[in-house]
């Protein structure tokens, strides 16, 4: 069955959880998509959604000018559910009386139930929700009813008693409320009807489908890093059309120890696809001579990059499609209503289409998280070693080469950080480090190497977690490992003498040093 059969809209009203609400939604196997609150009502029916969800915000209802989604929805017999703001609106348009609480409501409380419900199925008195909100219900919208409240909330739960219209006061979707899963199943399975058909195995056999019927015989040319997403994106198009698709490798020296290697190897020999290796060190060490500007170098990379991808395109003749792996967050943000909690977002990612290449674009992962990509890249047998990749910045070493790069620094560069490789990143303990690498600084220091003064390199080690690269912490790790790396790096790269730790957070530093 497509997935899309049951699909669930989440109108987003701003919440910082929104996108939480989805994956926790995705989790219970529903497809579901994220869209400004004020989506039109045709739009919405056109797509027939199986439930709705409106999401909280940071606004108040009670205010003038508050968001607003479209009211028909609610005489459309979709079932909805309101979450936090969504709850209030629900009140709000049903004319029930929203007020600003004295006491702002953070954190857990308990929930007892007044009414049982197929909402709460499974939920026992004294369970804990999570609160976040100031605003609440004083008196009931008229045609609903209180399913259960909590100590400051006492229409925490509330239901129409027409209509399959639902709104929570807490929030189902953090896991600070632990059987909020329940009651976001219970919403979609026995108030939405769905069945829970999506899954990457559906998701590759629907996107297997498609791709055939758009491509047909046309040939599609696809950008190959080595990173997770175009790893994904190449083996699903490579699995639809197979030597139609046109993998180009370009490797710009700047990649970390042996990686272009690996990835001939898993790519060409592994999974026989159609890869085409672009040896370009050389091209993009002359154009980065002398730069030492961290922007000048991206837009040198970027734009060298592009040029070798349209001379390849040339080459290969004939080519009607791009694929690309753009992900559904960016979707998202493009399109979406954006709160206060809007978060600060990454930056620059280098090999963005070429406008004057008439390539269409295809991108059959616009409809997954990142999560959701390694499940489907497993899924089509691509190895962990991609899969669980650490992120790799598109200019590469390039910027964690601080000053001017070249074949000498490179070399230090790529040996002191396959050392940072072997002994942090590969060993399964670390497996939760969001990045972990070495950076080259421009300043030389004195030490002493047996009798004899040095004068050489420092290398900085930068180790992070982070969920999403947003914000991002400094990683404790233990000063037995920090030790053993920083006198490996120290003992057998040539020109290091000296080894720190970046002990900084994100913000106010970065993650990359350039
Ligand atoms: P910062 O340094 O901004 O990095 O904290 C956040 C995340 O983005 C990666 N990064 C880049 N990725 N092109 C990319 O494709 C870039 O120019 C770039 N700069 C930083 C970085 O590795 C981290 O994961």
């Amino acid at each position: 069955m497509d997935y899309h059969k049951e699909l669930v809209l989440i109108l987003d009203f701003g919440s910082q959880y929104t996108q939480l609400i989805a994956r926790k939604v995705r989790e219970l196997g529903v497809y579901c998509e994220i869209h400004p609150y004020n989506m039109e009502f045709q739009r919405i029916k056109s797509l027939q959604p199986r439930g709705i969800i409106l999401s909280g915000g940071p606004s108040s209802v009670t205010e003038r000018g508050a968001p607003i989604c479209h009211k028909r929805i609610f005489s459309s017999n979709i079932p909805i559910l309101g979450i936090c703001y969504g709850l209030q609106l629900i009140a709000k348009l049903y004319n029930g009386t929203v007020a600003k609480s004295s006491k702002r409501e953070y954190g857990k409380a308990h929930l007892f139930i007044d009414k049982n419900n197929s909402l709460l199925q499974g939920i026992r008195n004294g369970d804990i929700v999570w609160m976040s909100h100031q605003d609440r219900v004083l008196k009931m919208p008229s045609g609903f009813e209180t399913l259960a409240r909590t100590e400051n909330s006492p229409h925490a739960v509330i239901a129409s008693k027409n209509a399959p219209i639902y709104g929570v006061q807490f929030h189902p979707e953090v896991h600070h409320t632990p059987k909020g899963r329940v009651i976001l199943k219970n919403f979609l399975f026995a108030i939405c009807g769905v069945k829970g058909v999506f899954s990457p195995k559906s998701f590759v056999d629907y996107s297997l489908e498609k791709i055939q019927k758009h491509v047909g015989n046309h040939r599609v040319m696809c950008a190959l890093s080595g990173g997770v997403d175009s790893s994904v994106v190449a083996v699903l198009m490579h699995k639809a059309i197979g030597k139609n698709l046109y993998c180009v490798f370009v490797n710009n020296g700047l990649l970390r120890k042996n990686e272009e290697k690996e990835v001939m190897v898993i790519f060409r020999s592994k999974l026989r696809m159609n890869l085409k290796y672009v040896d370009a060190k050389k091209r993009f060490l002359n154009a980065l001579k002398g730069v030492v500007d961290p922007e000048k170098k991206r837009k040198i990379i970027g734009h060298l990059f592009i040029r070798i991808f349209e001379e390849e395109s040339r080459r290969i003749g004939n080519l009607t499609y791009l694929a690309q792996g753009t992900l559904y967050p960016d979707v998202i943000e493009s399109t979406s209503f954006k709160g206060p909690s809007a978060t600060i977002k990454t930056h620059h990612n280098v090999g963005g289409l070429p406008e004057k290449m008439k390539f269409t674009l295809l991108e059959p992962l616009r409809e997954l998280f990142k999560d959701e990509v390694r499940v489907v890249g497993k899924e089509l047998g691509i190895p962990d070693a991609i899969i669980y990749r650490q992120p790799f910045p598109g200019p590469g070493l390039a910027v964690r080469i601080i000053g001017e790069v070249n074949e000498k620094r490179l070399q230090i560069l790529k040996e002191a950080d396959d050392i940072v490789r072997q002994e942090i990143e590969k060993k399964e303990h670390f497996k939760h480090l969001w990045q972990s690498f070495a950076v080259l600084l421009p300043v030389k220091t004195v030490g002493v190497m047996g009798d004899e003064r040095t004068y050489a390199n420092v290398i900085a080690l930068r180790i992070v977690e982070s969920r999403d690269a947003m914000t991002a912490d400094w990683a404790r790790i233990p000063y037995g490992v920090l030790d053993r790396t920083a006198r490996r790096i120290i003992n057998e790269v040539p020109d290091i003498n000296r080894v720190v730790y970046d002990i900084s957070s994100k913000p106010p530093s970065t993650i990359e040093w350039e």
